[in-house]
């Protein structure tokens, strides 16, 4: 039994998932995958070339054309950079091309908000993926992750030298951040002052649990989420996107809410 249908049968409350909705190819929606660990070996993600491409295959088949590939930057734990990230995503990026000559991958980083990413904004150092705000200018978006187990400290301000750095900040996953469960308003006045907000999909595919769930389908049916993104470090997070593809909550924000990924230029 998979993780999905293990969820599923232990509750029967409102906060299970509805895949009810007619089958659609989500990545026709989404267009452009924003945030995965597909680089082989450099993070808990992808551990080879082989397993990346599987990966990219299921993007592919899901009507997906792009994907920005987002490692983990995270000093203690990975500490990557552009220096140990090129070659790795070099022989990752001429392999797709090889195979599927018109798919796009994208090197940026999903950062941790430590002193290090503080130090990054100013060397011009940064990972970086571009996007569209809503006048159509093109923006350096910058995807970044807070701790799961104790509220970030100083995060309005480096969100702040972020921007003046001329960067749009993207927040990981918002929903899973547990001490902001009961504080929506803390996401709410993020997208305020101008970040991105995006959630997982096995979020919404109920993988984390019925609390998790419950934050994901608020922040869409919000309107607060501008993307649903893969955070794929295997072949189960494309199972969630699969999942989800049925999910009446997604189908209604994917025709309402504009997703931002589907806006991206053409990465290259
Ligand atoms: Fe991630």
């Amino acid at each position: 039994m998979s993780w999905l249908n293990r969820f599923r049968s232990k509750s029967k409350r409102n906060d299970v998932p509805d895949f009810s909705g007619s089958p659609l190819r989500i990545g026709e929606h989404l267009i452009t995958d924003v945030h995965s660990h597909m680089v082989p070996g450099v993070d808990d993600g992808s551990e080879s070339l082989a397993q990346s491409m599987e990966m990219i295959e299921r993007l592919v088949d899901m009507g997906y054309r792009q994907a920005v590939i987002t490692p983990h930057i995270h000093s203690d734990i990975y500490p990557n950079s552009i220096h140990t990230l090129k070659n790795p995503f070099k022989k990752l990026k001429e392999a797709v091309a090889e195979r599927w000559p018109s798919f796009k991958v994208h090197l940026a980083a999903e950062y941790f908000m430590d002193d290090h990413f503080e130090h990054s904004i100013g060397t011009n150092e940064l990972l970086w993926f571009p996007g569209l705000d809503e006048n159509g200018q093109e923006v350096k978006c910058v995807l970044f992750e807070f701790g799961f187990h104790e509220p970030p400290m100083n995060h309005e301000h480096v969100l702040f030298e972020l921007q003046m750095a001329g960067y749009t900040g993207v927040l990981a996953h918002a929903e899973r951040y547990p001490y902001w469960h009961k504080m929506p308003q803390e996401i709410e006045s993020l997208a305020e002052r101008g970040v991105w907000i995006t959630v997982n999909a096995a979020s919404l595919a109920g993988a984390y649990g019925p609390e998790m769930y419950r934050v994901a389908k608020r922040l869409i049916e919000n309107n607060i989420a501008r993307m649903i993104c893969s955070d794929a470090h295997g072949m189960r997070h494309m199972e969630s996107l699969d999942a989800i593809s049925k999910s009446p909550a997604v189908q209604h924000w994917l025709h309402n809410g504009k997703p931002a990924s589907a806006n991206l230029p053409v990465l290259n």
